[in-house]
């Protein structure tokens, strides 16, 4: 876990002028709220509208903007006192209509509690599973993991199978290519959560053409926009990304601020809400996937995908406010 809080900020922005402008009195943090009792601000409103959906370019399948990740917010125990929120993070996040899951085998308990949950909500089929061969090295590795992850995530197939964090690549893309024949992923992709890995994720995907990539992208973390974006319009390959709130570093910065008045603009009332929209604003961004851990942050993670997203004027106020 270390690994992930090896976080690269991009330059920042020296727009100081058109930093923060005085604000919604509306709610912009709802970390506190939730059904764990810890509730300090009131409840969100309950989701409403349709998520925007964005086509996979290799399929054309249509998928809703806002999926979700399982690092940390799923690696639980048993406990009732774990389960119950993330039981209906799960609810929510179904019932707005959104279908995409990313998890791995190597992000501790994540696996087993996701797919222990969604067989006993008994949603399996509405769901967009996405899961990772990761850190392994060789064919049988890769594929002895592969078979555990679907025990534990109690399925006979995924719809995507990533590889994590470019580990063994050309093997391991090899390998979910061979699944991808045999029908047990639908589509194949390639990993990795820091902009320093771009580079080499650019080369990649020019020479082996994944379906998607996932990479981190956040008003601080903008190296996507180089290459990234470019290449996956130009190559057809769909883009999922990751630590769109920076692994929560985000808010972090803006703590105890108000959220801006122009969003309202953009129907958002949340800086969670602001930082999807600026995530899946570049037409190359396919899918966002926050991970939470509290069903009323889910609530509102779900509302960022709803209504207009961020013109470029939006985004570079945004980056200027975080600079
Ligand atoms: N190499 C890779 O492939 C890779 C690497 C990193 C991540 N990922 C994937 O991407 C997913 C997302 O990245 P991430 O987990 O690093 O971080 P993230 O989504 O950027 O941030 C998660 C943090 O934001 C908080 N949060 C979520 N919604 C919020 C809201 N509405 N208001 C306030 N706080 C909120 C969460 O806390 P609460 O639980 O308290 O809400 C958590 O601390 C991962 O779970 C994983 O599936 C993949």
């Amino acid at each position: 876990m270390s690994s992930r809080r090896d976080f690269i900020s991009s330059s920042a922005l020296s727009i100081a002028a058109v930093a923060l402008m005085p604000l919604a009195a509306c709610s912009q943090d709802t970390t506190s709220a939730s059904i764990t009792g810890t509730a300090a601000k009131p409840a969100p409103k309950p989701f409403s509208g349709t998520l925007l959906k964005r086509a996979i370019p290799s399929s054309g399948e249509q998928i809703p903007v806002i999926g979700m990740g399982t690092s940390g917010s799923f690696e639980v125990g048993d406990d009732a006192a774990s389960r119950d929120p993330l039981r209906e993070v799960l609810k929510r996040f179904v019932a707005a209509g959104a279908t995409v899951i990313d998890t791995a085998p190597t992000y501790g308990t994540a696996e087993p509690v996701l797919g222990a949950l969604i067989a006993e909500a008994g949603v399996r089929d509405k769901l967009f599973l996405a899961t990772k061969l990761s850190g392994v090295t060789g064919h049988n590795e890769g594929l002895k993991q592969f078979n555990q992850s679907l025990n534990d995530l109690k399925t006979d197939k995924v719809e995507l199978l990533q590889v994590h964090n470019l580990g063994d690549t050309e093997t391991q893309l090899a390998l979910a290519r061979e699944l991808k024949q045999q029908g047990k992923t639908k589509y194949v992709g390639l990993t990795h959560y820091v902009e320093s890995a771009q580079d080499e994720l650019a080369d990649l995907m020019q020479k082996l053409k994944p379906d998607f990539v996932q990479i981190n992208y956040s008003p601080i973390a903008r190296g996507a926009e180089k290459r990234i974006f470019p290449l996956a319009q130009d190559l057809g390959i769909a883009v999922m990304i990751n630590r769109a709130f920076a692994d929560g570093k985000l808010f972090a910065q803006v703590k105890g601020k108000p959220v801006p008045d122009w969003a309202k603009e953009v129907g958002a009332d949340s800086w969670a809400q602001l930082f999807l929209k600026y995530a899946i604003s570049p037409p190359a961004v396919t899918v966002v996937i926050p991970a939470t851990s509290k069903p009323d942050n889910q609530t509102d993670n779900l509302k960022g995908g709803v209504g207009a997203l961020l013109d470029d004027k939006q985004r570079a106020t945004l980056v200027a406010a975080l600079s």
